[in-house]
């Protein structure tokens, strides 16, 4: 087996008295893809964010590359090596493209408050290698992000994430808010990942795009994980029975496939 990119044991979130996420070990391999897939409400964007330092779990441990980790900031879990991809994209309108895949990472020939002076060559040159690399094509990379479709500034998004040599990307319904022909893009980009044996964490609600992409399936419900299939022994019908908890037979919910 290879060796353990992400571990949680026992990982613990509570909103009072909502209990959104019990005790749930994951583990992650070198390379491996992921899908977590569950009903709305079953805690997989609780998950997602207490493994990436936007929340502090209640209780459990989390390991990365084998260490114990406690993030304290999203910061810090990109720090760390770990980035993510939301939904609702975390990226500035009213800033260009390599403005954006630089945000937080800005390169200065010298930096001394209101005198810094950007190095703006450099951001776009690199934009330029991080895109190719993704095999995005945007015309102009100093169009702002706010002029942009939904694709774009999610291709941008996943850019920056990939771009970082980034050890663990993370997507929460990376292609919740895109049409058909963004998604196969996104979709694209995220096969690429696989080939270039970054790990990914895939929560989605697109049980097709799920069964194309990863090797594992992990089910949640209820704040607790109920599964966890190789994709490539299961079906649909196996996984939505564990999403609603009730047999196939007596519930179809055609609404998941
Ligand atoms: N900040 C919060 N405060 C209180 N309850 C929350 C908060 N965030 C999520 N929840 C609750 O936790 C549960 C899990 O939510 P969430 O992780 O968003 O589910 P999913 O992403 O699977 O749809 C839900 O019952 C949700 O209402
Ligand atoms: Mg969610």
């Amino acid at each position: 087996m290879s060796s353990i990119v992400l571990e949680t044991r026992g990982l613990t979130k509570h909103y009072g008295g909502v209990q959104a996420l019990n005790d749930a070990d994951v583990i992650l391999h070198e390379g491996e893809h992921i899908a977590i897939v569950g009903d709305n409400g079953a805690g997989k964007s609780t998950f997602v964010r207490n493994i990436t330092g936007v929340e502090r779990p209640t209780a459990g441990q989390m390991l990365f590359g084998g260490e114990l980790v406690d993030f304290h900031s999203p910061l810090e879990a990109r720090e760390a090596g770990i980035e993510t991809v939301y939904q609702n994209l975390a990226l500035a309108d009213h800033l260009d493209v390599p403005a954006n895949i630089f945000l937080g990472r800005e390169e200065y020939h010298f930096r001394l408050g209101p005198l810094s002076w950007l190095n703006k060559r450099k951001m776009r040159s690199e934009s330029e290698r991080l895109l190719a690399q993704t095999g995005i094509k945007i015309p102009d990379l100093s169009q702002l992000l706010m002029g942009m479709s939904g694709g774009q500034r999610q291709c941008v998004a996943i850019s920056r994430a990939a771009g970082w040599g980034s050890k663990l990307i993370i997507m929460d319904e990376p292609t919740a808010a895109l049409g058909v022909q963004e998604t196969t893009r996104v979709e694209t980009i995220i096969r690429g990942l696989k080939d270039k044996g970054i790990p990914v964490i895939l929560v989605s609600h697109n049980l097709r795009q799920v069964f194309k992409l990863v090797d594992r399936i992990l089910v949640f419900r209820q704040g607790r994980i109920v599964g966890s299939l190789d994709a490539q022994e299961t079906d649909g019908n196996a996984v939505v029975s564990l999403i609603t908890g009730l047999d196939q037979g007596v519930h179809e919910n055609a609404s998941y496939i």
